[in-house]
């Protein structure tokens, strides 16, 4: 990436730049859906963390369908597992037993390599504590999944289009003006915000979300929930999102509570 450019202004061109990235995994149909007709779907999880001889299990047999273009939030106590099943849907980990499915086809033991390129194609994550890149400015980081999606040459043959693209996702979460900035210069609900924009900017199918708003102020809060939820409805974006706030949680479709390693049933 030219440093250099770092004290101009971000390009900015009107409208999304057409022919976004959009590589599909080869042998995954984002068009097809489980069986069940759902386009996310976890089968009877299991998964313990080991330190030494001591066993901490926190998964106990989590079974989940999401549909294709459905809001779901995740809620739950602290430490009840939530961001250990949205890795483990992210396949940023794997179970212990169980299976996750997603667009019709079990990705949980993929290789290595399949599931990079699952995530850098098809997902966007927004982790609770932001893993932004301290070496990087704000519009670096939000470019990170199009510089892995593309390449280095691809990248730099569209760079203008795609720092327009990432300053546009940067305005909209209300960043725009902190653009050059590094992390360490962030304040946490900038930071998160900063992680927002990174996870919309390759135009995910997915998006699996960790507290999204966990550090911003209500009024800031509730802005980043009607983009997600425009996003939600004009791009049929799947939506898996944890939270602890209620209200929050309340804008989605569907809220699922984790208790005791597993989903609570339904009542009623
Ligand atoms: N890498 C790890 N090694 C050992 N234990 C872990 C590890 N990661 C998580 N845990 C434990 O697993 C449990 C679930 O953690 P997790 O982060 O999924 O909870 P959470 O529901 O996301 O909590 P919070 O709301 O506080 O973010 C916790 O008891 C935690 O201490
Ligand atoms: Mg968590």
């Amino acid at each position: 990436m030219n440093k250099g450019s770092d004290t101009t202004t971000p390009e900015r061109e009107v409208g999304r730049p057409s022919g976004s990235p959009h590589f599909a995994v080869r042998e995954l149909d984002e068009s097809r859906e489980t069986v069940d007709g759902c386009q996310l779907q976890t089968i009877d999880l299991y998964k313990s963390y080991r330190k030494g001889a001591i066993e901490v299990p926190v998964l106990h047999g989590v079974s989940l369908d999401v549909h294709r273009g459905e809001f779901v939030a995740i809620v739950g106590q602290s430490g009840s597992g939530k961001s250990t099943l949205l890795h483990l849907l992210g396949t940023l980990d794997v179970p212990d037993r169980g299976e996750v499915h997603y667009a019709g086809r079990r990705i949980d033991h993929l290789p290595t390599k399949a599931r990079d390129a699952l995530r850098n194609q098809q997902f966007g994550m927004i982790f609770q504590f932001y893993h932004l890149l301290p070496e990087l400015n704000t519009l670096e980081n939000v470019l990170t999944p199009l510089m892995i999606a593309h390449g280095a040459w691809s990248y730099l043959a569209h760079r203008r289009r795609h720092r327009a693209r990432a300053a546009e996702l940067l305005d909209m979460v209300g960043l725009g003006h902190r653009w050059r900035h590094r992390p360490r210069e962030l304040s946490g609900g900038e930071m998160q915000r900063a992680a927002i924009a990174r996870a919309l900017v390759a135009e995910p199918d997915l998006l699996l979300a960790d507290e999204p708003t966990g550090n911003l102020d209500q009024a800031s809060g509730r802005e980043i929930i009607r983009i997600l939820r425009t996003l939600n409805e004009q791009r049929n974006l799947t939506i898996v999102m944890v939270t602890h706030d209620l209200a929050i949680a309340d804008q989605a479709d569907r809220t699922v509570r984790l208790v005791g390693g597993k989903i609570e049933p339904r009542r009623g």
